[in-house]
């Protein structure tokens, strides 16, 4: 079993890689963190859970999901995390979360993919992501006969500078950097409601046609990414950088 979650697309393609090469079924995490409910699945297959980087760790909402999860069968867990750069230590606390919920793990495959964190960071243009997302393909293909035999996948070390940032710096970005307060949008909105269905939190609602942010943002950016009419902008961060989506999802009618 494939477990994903995902803001704008990039670990959803990783993990239909994974589904289409391995011949797992999927799970999309989006409906549980919404809605609160507990993930209740069973999988005689190693599970795998795909997910961004947030902060060099797994997104804390989908940590918690696995956390709480109820996960009948194999005890197996590999993951896979999509980054713009580098997933720090965030392998020691996968094992940390291993140990809670009673599986072993199994290995971290990193994979760089186009950044998305438009509040903080510039995003690739359509081209270069188009050759980050076939880089990162390449290197997902040569886990999949690992993943396919149960076997482990190779160490993710890190230094002292990822264990800080995995460490100390999730800590204050977590607490200190995510916050909703800067998203605004522009006279562009057109009141579609598409930035309230894609939130992953139930974070937006209209007001009058305009969407209002509450309390409960995890910057995951499906909102500022999705929007069709590039009305949403993040303080000043996001103004004039182009806006990112993994191109099927781009493509895809399924969230519209
Ligand atoms: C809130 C947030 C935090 C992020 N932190 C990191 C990070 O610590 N390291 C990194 O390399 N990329 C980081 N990124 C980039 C994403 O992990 C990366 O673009 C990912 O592939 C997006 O996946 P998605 O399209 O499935 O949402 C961050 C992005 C966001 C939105």
């Amino acid at each position: 079993m494939i477990v994903y979650f995902t803001g704008t697309g990039n670990s959803r393609r990783a993990a239909q890689l994974l589904a289409s090469r391995l011949g797992r079924p999927l799970t999309d995490a989006f409906s549980y963190i919404r809605e609160g409910k507990q993930l209740s699945l069973t999988s005689e297959q190693p599970w795998i859970f795909v997910s961004p980087t947030y902060g060099w760790q797994l997104p804390h909402v989908f940590r918690d999901l696995i956390l709480n999860a109820d996960l009948q069968g194999s005890r197996d867990a590999y993951f896979v995390m999509t980054c713009g750069a580098g997933v720090g230590n965030a392998e020691q606390y996968l094992r940390q979360l291993c140990d809670k919920k009673g599986l072993s793990f199994k290995g971290l495959q990193p994979l760089v993919m186009p950044e998305n964190y438009i509040a903080m960071f510039p995003v690739p243009d359509e081209r270069a992501a188009g050759v980050l997302i076939k880089k990162a393909d390449k290197q997902l293909e040569r886990a999949v006969p690992l993943m396919a035999q149960g076997l482990a996948l190779p160490a993710v070390k890190a230094g002292l500078a990822g264990k800080a940032m995995s460490g100390v710096v999730n800590t204050v970005f977590t607490r200190g950097v995510v916050t909703a307060k800067p998203f605004r949008v522009t006279a562009d909105c057109t009141g579609c409601g598409k930035c309230t269905r894609v939130c992953p939190q139930n974070n937006i609602s209209l007001a009058t046609g305009r969407p209002v942010w509450s309390a409960e943002c995890i910057h995951c950016m499906a909102c500022i990414n999705h929007c069709p009419a590039k009305a949403i902008e993040y303080g000043k961060k996001s103004v004039g950088k182009p806006r990112y989506l993994c191109p099927e999802w781009k493509e895809t009618k399924e969230n519209d």
